[in-house]
């Protein structure tokens, strides 16, 4: 397959424009967390879930490993696994090889990645009685397309894991649950992985390691700007700040400036001006209590299907039904 990790002409004029709606934010600039995610930030990530601060991708993984089968059990027939972001497929393994156990199934990667996409594809593609069929294109409207095409009764079980709710503010998180409910029929499943609030020293460090790896992952977002929007970042006069809100139960992570600047982005058509300390927030992770969970689940129209939770790292799957 021949795969570029150039952006299209589409992909880069949204990118200029949420640079420049970002940038021009006052009092805090921000950026959208999913821009960190080029070729680069992407392969950033994966190193993330192996280091030891970070245990939120092995939990995940240890939880849907020990409990596919249950979960499976509980969902009933299903022949269409959805997945909202495809990752590198290595935790989708275990769901879709103990739905294949019961019938043949089709499983949709949906993710804005082609490059994620091939991997989850050939990480997948070994697995019998499984069809992967990956949708380039944001969540909600793969989904749209998917539900459009679907034939059958069986149920749909649409698997959004990892913890990328967190996300999202509390409300547009809501807001993302009752839009993924509408294009569910009652039966179908949605499991839910979240990550759940720990020590905020543990967070923290979750958040800005040892190895400087999250760092990386974080600085690259001005290594982005400076190659497809000719930006003028230099990396030395900023530093990666990870911090907890205790309002929101979130680690935001911020990109401080070391000193007062002005940085040009010719490709948004803007001058940025910091003080020294100013910042750009470029990410929000939410931490959730349990219960939270399943109230937010019940608030978008659906009842519990189970709930799972991993002790060695606090961290939650659940399975949610549509009423
Ligand atoms: C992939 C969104 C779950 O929020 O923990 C990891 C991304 N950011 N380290 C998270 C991330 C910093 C991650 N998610």
């Amino acid at each position: 397959m021949a795969l570029s990790t150039a952006p299209t002409a589409a992909q880069a004029d949204a990118f200029a424009t949420d640079v420049y709606g970002g940038l021009t934010q006052s009092p805090q600039k921000t950026l959208p967390s999913k821009y960190l995610y080029d070729a680069v930030g992407s392969a950033l990530f994966e190193v993330i879930t192996h280091l030891p601060e970070y245990g939120l991708t092995r939990a995940d993984e240890r939880l849907i490993k020990a409990n596919a089968q249950d979960i499976l059990a509980r969902t009933g027939p299903v022949r269409t696994v959805v997945e909202l972001g495809s990752g590198s497929g290595r935790k989708t393994r275990w769901v879709l090889e103990a739905c294949a156990r019961h019938q043949p199934c089709t499983y949709y990667p949906i993710e804005i990645s082609a490059t994620a996409l091939a991997q989850c594809g050939r990480e997948l593609s070994d697995i019998a009685g499984v069809k992967v069929l990956g949708i380039e294109r944001e969540y909600l409207p793969g989904l749209q397309q998917i539900t459009a095409m679907r034939q059958g009764e069986s149920p749909m079980l649409v698997l959004f894991l990892g913890s990328t709710i967190g996300n999202f503010a509390r409300p547009d998180a809501q807001r993302f649950l009752g839009d993924v409910r509408k294009m569910m029929r009652p039966g179908d499943a949605l499991l839910l992985g979240t990550d759940l609030v720990k020590p905020t020293q543990t967070l923290v460090s979750a958040y800005d390691d040892a190895l400087g790896v999250t760092a990386a992952f974080n600085l690259n977002l001005l290594v982005r700007m400076n190659r497809e929007l000719s930006a003028g970042f230099d990396l030395k006069q900023f530093e990666h700040e990870a911090r907890f809100n205790p309002q929101a139960s979130a680690i935001e992570m911020h990109i401080r400036s070391r000193v007062k600047q002005s940085v040009e982005i010719p490709g948004a058509g803007l001058t940025v001006e910091f003080e020294a300390g100013d910042t750009i927030w470029t990410e929000i992770s939410r931490k959730y209590l349990a219960p939270d969970v399943l109230a937010m689940g019940a608030q978008a129209g659906f009842t519990s299907g189970g709930q799972w939770i991993d002790e060695d790292w606090p961290f939650a799957e659940t399975l949610l039904i549509a009423a």
